[in-house]
């Protein structure tokens, strides 16, 4: 197959392994690049002294080994608010990052550093009027995040947001994010002008994941009813399943809350420790054992029936957007 994203990043097959905060890893991403796709993580998920530095070298080693096109690419929260932020550009940049997919704030000074040595910038994007932002910046192209996905959805879903994407800016590279975990979803994705696509709740059922057998089953088990949004997590809503512990401690942030977090003096801290807050909690959630369940997953569950390895997903995805595609010539 051969589309703008497999020609951007030099990959088989047009597809990023999505990063996922606490789920997402070395293992992971490897898998990915050794089965043609483009494997990410979040740069958080290395917080530790020293352990970012050595995430990379290995996945460099592993890049110059590859007998097929894959890659691999790192997530940056551009947000005041992350304490790491300008210390992992910088590792990052050394250690020369084939791509980086920038959230929830301005991608400038990425887009900057990665353009001086060729790396390439995608940012997530779940509306038009930031996007244009990020086309001004210079960016390589867009996450296109549309309803149900996992983490922060957008409230649009991806059969209008893709077309528009892609009416706005027809020389971008357009990637669907959100409920893509079929070959089908695939094929309908790159039908509507996309140049590829993000999947990231699929890959959380999977043997590599790095979260308990206890969350991995509960992606296994629900169905897309079961997916709330959630601002207690990051202030910003959110995807979880709707676990009893999630139902205890509620959905909305209440009128304090929202006072601190639009604050002009007190809103930036206010932020980080929510953030960090919930970052703990969804970080005790991973662990086997832990009852206090929260759960991040978008609402491709539904579509999600068992665990399996990245490679037997990825080839399974592969197989069906074939398939779809034969299926779909026959109705012509
Ligand atoms: C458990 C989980 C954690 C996530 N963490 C991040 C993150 O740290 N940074 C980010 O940009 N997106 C994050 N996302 C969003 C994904 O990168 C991606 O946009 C989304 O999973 C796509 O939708 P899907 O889950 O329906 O495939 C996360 C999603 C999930 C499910």
């Amino acid at each position: 197959m051969r589309t703008q994203l497999t020609d951007s990043l030099q990959i088989d097959f047009p597809m990023i392994m999505a990063p996922m905060f606490l789920v997402s890893n070395e293992a992971m991403v490897i898998a990915a690049m050794n089965n043609g796709i483009a494997g990410s993580f979040p740069s958080l998920n290395y917080r530790k002294e020293g352990e970012l530095e050595k995430v990379l070298d290995h996945l460099n080693n592993e890049k110059e080994k590859l007998s097929v096109r894959g890659t691999y690419g790192i997530n940056l929260i551009v947000q005041k608010t992350n304490p790491l932020y300008e210390k992992h550009l910088k590792i990052c940049i050394e250690k020369k990052v084939p791509f980086y997919i920038t959230s929830l704030g301005n991608p400038k000074q990425v887009i900057e550093e990665a353009h001086r040595y060729g790396a390439k910038v995608f940012c997530d994007v779940t509306n038009i009027t930031h996007a244009q932002k990020c086309f001004e910046l210079g960016c390589d192209g867009f996450i296109a995040v549309g309803q149900g996905a996992g983490g922060h959805a957008g409230p649009n879903p991806l059969q209008v947001l893709i077309p528009s994407f892609h009416q706005h800016f027809p020389t971008s590279i357009v990637i669907a994010a959100g409920g893509i975990a079929t070959g089908a979803g695939v094929l309908s994705m790159l039908s509507m002008g996309a140049a590829g696509v993000s999947v990231g709740t699929r890959f959380i059922a999977t043997v590599e994941a790095g979260v308990s057998i206890e969350y991995k089953n509960a992606i296994v088990n629900s169905e897309m009813q079961d997916i709330v949004l959630t601002e207690k997590i990051s202030g910003t809503p959110c995807t979880i399943i709707d676990t009893p512990f999630a139902k205890k401690i509620g959905y909305k942030q209440n009128w304090l809350e929202k006072q601190l977090s639009i604050n002009t003096r007190t809103k930036k801290y206010f932020k980080m420790w929510v953030q960090l807050s919930g970052m703990k909690k969804l970080e005790a959630s991973i662990h086997p054992g832990n009852y206090q369940s929260l759960w991040c997953a978008g609402q491709s569950v539904e579509l999600i029936h068992e665990i399996s390895s990245v490679k037997e997903v990825i080839e399974h995805i592969k197989q069906q957007t074939q398939t779809a595609y034969q299926d779909l010539k026959s109705v012509f």
